[in-house]
């Protein structure tokens, strides 16, 4: 079982203004996938890393009245000792700006900052700085439906397409539904190879050589697809040449999303024990509860997940039905529950033109509900369009 979770970038504010600090710790506290630390400039020091002994991955710098200098002192250091580095200042001024860039500053901001814009580079920057890390490990999160048709393939796509689109993670899904497998379907692809191509090489593999086999989606998003004329039975597949591809992947992304079968048979298994995330796709209805909660111990007690890396999604959720959340709660005994919309017309239009959510309704609730999922597998739940928090943000930086 795969226990480590993605590592944290450094992320380091440097200001002149213990307000501005204290405002920054409020706007990145709730990413998870970040560590800050903040440095008050005081008296004449206009090197924002003088002294400092670990060098952050990304260095948010506000500049002040000598903005030259500040500037010149980062962009002295030697390359492998300068961070990536978010410039803000107080001034909407072209030559600060310029100055800034010809310094390798990667973005700047100017008063009032604009939160989400602010957060997006944050992360951005944070994501390079992970796939840079030779010692990165990708996360894996296996979703799993209690019954057919329950909506795992479509949620898979979903979130995969936010990951890569909206989030900038790179970002792979496999699809282990060998006979009947639908991600190339619901993203309008034609795998030229697949999973079994990448397994009958894979002495020969390395992160490159993976990638080839991906298809390649608009939004960044690579998907392993498994359909093939060569119908694959599961157990004709070693699971040390699975392990051994998801270690490979680990290492080329970011997140690795993993589309699996309703059935527990070595290759499943197998991937399941990899998964630092599991999602158990169910609907609102008894069989379903029955199902998932089945599902639930064979993950806890025969494949030894902790119960703390199995969250439920209860697709097609309606609130006026007999079954309610907490029956549900009760039933299945996990707290971990994330709910997504009955939307017949927008996943049918989604799925019969092939693109996804994103694209077609970026705006709707079962879009936003799909975010939420992507963000509890990042870690990143600032990025929530939490209208108030935006706001109580904005209103602090103005
Ligand atoms: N939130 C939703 N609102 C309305 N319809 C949905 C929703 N989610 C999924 N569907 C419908 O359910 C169908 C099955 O979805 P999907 O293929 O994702 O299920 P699955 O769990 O992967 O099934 P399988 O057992 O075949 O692998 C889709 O074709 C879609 O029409
Ligand atoms: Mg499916």
């Amino acid at each position: 079982m795969n226990l480590q979770q993605n590592s944290k970038t450094n992320v380091m504010v440097s200001s002149r203004s213990m307000s501005t600090l204290s405002t920054f710790e409020n706007v990145l506290k709730e990413q998870q996938n970040i560590d800050l630390v903040t440095h008050h400039l005081v008296n004449g020091t206009v090197d924002p890393l003088k002294g400092v002994t670990a060098v952050p991955d990304l260095l948010i710098m506000e500049l002040g009245s000598d903005w030259q200098q500040e500037l010149a002192a980062v962009s002295s250091r030697p390359a492998h000792a300068r961070p990536a580095i978010i410039a803000v200042s107080t001034e909407d001024n072209t030559r600060i700006m310029r100055t800034a860039m010809q310094a390798g500053v990667r973005d700047f901001f100017t008063h009032p900052l604009p939160v989400q814009e602010l957060l997006e580079s944050v992360n951005t920057l944070a994501n390079e700085a992970y796939m840079n890390d030779a010692n990165h490990n990708g996360q894996v999160t296996a979703i799993i439906n209690a019954k057919g048709g329950s909506g795992a393939s479509f949620i898979t796509a979903n979130v995969g397409d936010i990951l890569s689109s909206a989030m900038q993670h790179k970002t792979a899904l496999f699809d282990l539904d060998l006979q009947f497998g639908t991600l190339p379907l619901y993203l309008d692809l034609n795998p030229e190879y697949t999973l079994l191509d990448a397994l009958d090489v894979t002495d020969e593999l390395d992160g490159i050589a993976l990638e080839g086999f991906m298809s390649k989606h608009h939004s960044g998003l690579h998907v392993l697809s498994s359909m093939s004329d060569n119908l694959g039975m599961p157990w004709e597949i070693p699971e040390a040449n699975m392990a051994y591809i998801l270690d490979i992947a680990k290492q080329q992304y970011q997140n690795i999303i993993v589309d699996l079968p309703r059935q527990i048979d070595p290759l499943t298994s197998c991937i399941i024990e990899h998964a630092d995330i599991v999602f158990i796709v169910i609907q609102q209805s008894l069989t379903h509860l029955r199902d998932a909660r089945r599902l639930m111990q064979i993950l806890t007690n025969e494949i030894g997940m902790p119960t703390n890396q199995i969250k439920i999604i209860i697709n097609r959720y309606n609130e006026k039905n007999a079954i309610t959340l907490s029956d549900i709660k009760q039933t299945i005994k996990n707290d971990d529950m994330f709910t997504i919309q009955n939307d017949y017309k927008r996943v049918s239009e989604s799925i019969n033109s092939g693109q996804p959510l994103r694209e077609i309704a970026k705006s709707a609730a079962i879009t936003d509900s799909l975010n939420r999922i992507a963000y509890q597998i990042t870690g990143n739940h600032n990025m929530e369009s939490h209208g108030v928090l935006r706001k109580a943000v904005s209103y602090l930086f103005n």
